[in-house]
């Protein structure tokens, strides 16, 4: 496996248009998102900056505006580890007192910093560190909240992804942002062995894999505490609001039409419908062209996983590129209480995205429907 320079994407530029075209309804276009401009992704003649915060900060610039300075490197091809995930379902079920066992030895392994093999990472946001899976996935919802370089995916060398909260994902798959594994213990080996993150000596044993994936599956967060975490009157009002068909969408044909609700897509707020949908967030933060996410067979950018929204209190700032937070240019009087201020920035987002028309106040009861998951 060798070293390769990030290299330029041809098509960027192509997919940045189409995309505009496909996931922009017409009543949303204002302003147009800037992605053919400014969307190539390397400054070619720059060198990596050293400094971990100034990487992080250049990749959350990537991740807000499709631009990033420096020159990265990444080894190997996509392997989707696809051999780890179980064939059939338990052939003999687990006694309780195995499971128990297994799910302390995935315990054990989660905050290991040597147990897998670990060397140092040459993850730009994670430089030089010997990372246990709590390093990035930390209490209480298992999210660091931060944005890393990972990769490469099926159809990109790099990509930016903010680690996803691991609350109750068990059989949520395919997993990662893009669902590009099928299994939880193929999304595990890819974190093991991948030099940008815990870049592993060794490959880890399957029954390691497994003992993570059990352990990840237990995770969970006590239910948020009424008028402690939430508004109850106006989380009731938003959950009514969550289910009211009132947005437009652009159909496979290309024809506009009405009935958009949140429910749309998460069926079960607390679980997903395992489908994918671009969701395309007004300028400056439109950085698709960079990170399609998944593509389908016939070739069509389908953009992210719908995620579970449990705990999302807990998960700020939000999407697969954590561009759903920063604070900055909204005009909301809350917008330093994190993470309603994060959630008020994505409603506005969602707002331009599908023309919900939603009124601050609902906004705001939305917000707290989201709070009370
Ligand atoms: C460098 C930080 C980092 C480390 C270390 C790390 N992860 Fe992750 N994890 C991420 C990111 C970022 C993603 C999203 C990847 C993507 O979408 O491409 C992710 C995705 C996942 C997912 C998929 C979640 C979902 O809902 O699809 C699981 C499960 C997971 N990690 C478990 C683990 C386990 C177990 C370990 C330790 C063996 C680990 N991770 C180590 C950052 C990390
Ligand atoms: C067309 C499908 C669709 C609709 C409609 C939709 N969502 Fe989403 N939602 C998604 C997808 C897909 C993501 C992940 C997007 C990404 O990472 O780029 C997401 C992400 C989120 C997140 C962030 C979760 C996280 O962990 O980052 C929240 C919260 C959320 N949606 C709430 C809502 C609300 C509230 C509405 C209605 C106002 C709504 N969604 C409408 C599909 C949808």
């Amino acid at each position: 496996m060798h070293p390769r320079r990030f290299p330029l994407r041809r098509g960027a530029a192509l997919i940045a248009v189409t995309l505009a075209v496909l996931v922009l309804p017409a009543a949303a276009v204002a302003p147009a998102p800037s992605i053919a401009a400014g969307g190539v992704p390397v400054d070619a003649a720059a060198v990596v900056p050293v400094d971990a915060a100034a990487v992080e900060a250049a990749i959350v610039e990537h991740a807000r505006r499709g631009t990033i300075k420096g020159q990265l490197v990444v080894t190997g091809e996509f392997d989707d580890h696809a051999d780890v995930c179980p064939t059939t379902p338990d052939g003999t079920p687990l006694t309780s007192e195995e499971r128990e066992e297994l799910v302390e030895e995935g315990r054990r392994l989660f905050h290991s910093t040597t147990e897998l093999g670990q060397q140092a990472s040459s993850g730009p946001t994670v430089a030089d560190q010997q990372l246990a899976c709590v390093s990035c996935h930390t209490p209480p919802a298992y999210t660091d909240g931060r944005t890393h370089l990972v990769g490469p995916t099926e159809h990109r060398d790099l990509v930016p992804r903010h680690t996803p909260h691991l609350l109750r994902i068990g059989g949520t798959a395919p997993y990662s942002w893009d669902g590009r594994f099928d299994c939880l213990q193929a999304t595990i080996k890819a974190a093991i062995t991948s030099p940008l993150e815990m870049n592993a000596a060794r490959e880890p044993t399957q029954e390691q894999l497994n003992a993570l994936a059990l352990f990840v599956e237990t995770l969970d967060v006590p239910d948020a505490v009424p008028e402690q975490d939430y508004d109850p009157e106006l989380a009731a009002w938003g959950e009514q609001l969550f289910s009211m068909s009132r947005g437009f969408d652009i159909a496979e044909d290309g024809a506009l039409f009405y009935g958009v609700s949140c429910i749309s897509c998460h069926h079960d707020p607390l679980g997903t419908d395992g489908r994918f949908h671009a969701i395309i967030a007004p300028f400056p933060r439109s950085p698709v062209a960079l990170d399609p996410g998944h593509i389908d067979d016939r070739g069509r950018i389908r953009g992210f996983k719908t995620p579970v929204l449990r705990g999302v209190r807990l998960t700020a700032p939000y999407f697969h590129d954590g561009s759903m937070g920063d604070p900055t240019g909204s005009r909301s009087p809350y917008l330093n209480e994190d993470p309603i201020g994060a959630l008020l920035v994505m409603m506005e987002a969602y707002d331009l995205r599908f023309s919900f028309n939603f009124t601050p106040q609902e906004r705001m009861a939305l917000v707290h429907y989201m709070l009370s998951l």
